[in-house]
């Protein structure tokens, strides 16, 4: 699998904070979606981990701000690389390699499925036993070699009729919530719909055009296409016949309640998912073009299109700090090879080939977020 967008997008943030510069600034990509329609599935499936709550009925019930944090899986507690000492004694990387964090609490989670009970848990806390909705966020860090640094946004369901502990104008409340998040220029719409109800009652796509009226930043998502009634299918909206979006819609079909209570690993729900698409005979031939692995990819193909987009800008930034350090080594002279100069020289190098690399590999390539299968 292309993994490239990492290595890409690491090396610009390392480059820049090497130079002192700051880091690429990467669109948040926020899902939109009704009640149970499967935002939190698709989440975890881009994520390629299980650790969110999910369910029938109301389970997200605040704001998640998960921020994706890419750690190389070679280095140790100490932040030394592994590689380069022998067999490991002690505790090995592997138990580093991947973990969250939360804001609100002082602890490690290396067990994904605790970082679950923990946002349960801190949802209790705050928005209570029964039904209610809380704009506060819970944010969660994951640390992990298997991802781009890249912020995702988890959102309570659209909703009309209010239950439990919910106030009368909770339709309001969360629209106003959810257009909180999506209104930002610069946010990707992963706008949910569930294949089972009429794209016509849409509330996702209809709060996500309120927002991006030319449908440019918003990615429609059909879900439950495993749910359809006998006979019908979905092949007109997935071939955009329907409703225009630049980004198009993607087909997907996520783990049904049976399989969450059944433990199926999410290894086995992609391939489940993969052969839905090619034995289908509406969708077997635009296969390629649906599951989640192709909505991985083309949410890859969006943040690839922005970060070239940003491209001249650093390409200028890069030239003019390579300027001044040409001229700094210069004034250096016979002794150019020492001390501060011998740095000036290695951070010359580094962003020569930095730049050169850079636009060489970002051309007419296409990557996933997760690259763990
Ligand atoms: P959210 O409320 O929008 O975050 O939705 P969840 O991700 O919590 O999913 C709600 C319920 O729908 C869960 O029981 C999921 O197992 C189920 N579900 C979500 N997507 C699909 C799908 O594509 N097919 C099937 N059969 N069930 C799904
Ligand atoms: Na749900
Ligand atoms: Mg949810």
């Amino acid at each position: 699998m292309d993994t490239d967008l990492i290595k890409v997008v690491n090396k610009l943030q390392e480059t820049f904070s090497t130079i002192g510069g700051d880091a690429v600034d990467l669109p948040q990509c926020v899902v939109v979606g009704a009640q149970s329609s499967g935002k939190s599935s698709v989440l975890e499936t881009l994520v390629g981990k299980d650790f969110l709550p999910r369910g029938q009925g109301i389970v997200t019930r605040r704001p998640l701000v998960l921020q994706l944090v890419h750690q190389p899986s070679s280095t140790n507690a100490d932040g030394e690389f592994a590689g380069t000492s022998t067999a490991a004694s002690g505790p090995g990387p592997s138990s580093y390699d991947e973990y969250g964090e939360f804001l609100h609490l002082d602890k490690r989670f290396t067990d994904f499925g605790e970082v679950r009970r923990e946002i349960e848990n801190e949802t209790y806390r705050v928005a209570g036993q029964n039904k209610g909705i809380s704009k506060l966020p819970i944010h969660l860090k994951i640390y992990s070699p298997h991802v781009l640094n890249l912020t995702l946004v988890d959102l309570p369901g659209l909703t009309k009729i209010p239950v439990g502990d919910q106030p009368t104008n909770i339709e309001r409340q969360i629209q106003d919530l959810v257009t909180s998040y999506i209104s930002k220029p610069n946010c990707i719409i992963i706008a949910i719909s569930p294949a089972n109800v009429d794209l016509a009652n849409s509330d996702s796509l209809k709060l996500a055009r309120s927002v991006d009226p030319r449908g440019l930043r918003t990615i429609g998502v059909l879900t439950k296409l495993d749910l359809m009634d006998n006979g019908t299918h979905a092949l007109d909206v997935l071939t955009g016949r329907v409703y225009p979006l630049k980004l198009g819609f993607v087909g997907i079909v996520n783990r049904s309640q049976q399989d969450i209570n059944g433990n199926v690993s999410m290894l086995a729900a992609r391939r489940a998912e993969e052969e839905f698409f090619k034995s289908h005979n509406a969708y077997k031939n635009i296969s390629h073009r649906c599951g989640t692995k192709y909505l991985a990819k083309t949410l890859n193909q969006v943040l690839m299109a922005h970060i070239r987009d940003k491209l001249p800008d650093m390409k200028a930034r890069l030239n003019t700090l390579m300027g001044q350090t040409q001229q700094e080594l210069a004034s250096f002279g016979d002794t150019a090879f020492l001390g501060d100069a011998h740095r000036g020289t290695l951070i010359l190098k580094l962003m020569t080939q930095f730049a050169r690399d850079f636009v060489a590999s970002i051309e007419g390539t296409t990557f996933d977020i997760s690259t763990k299968e």
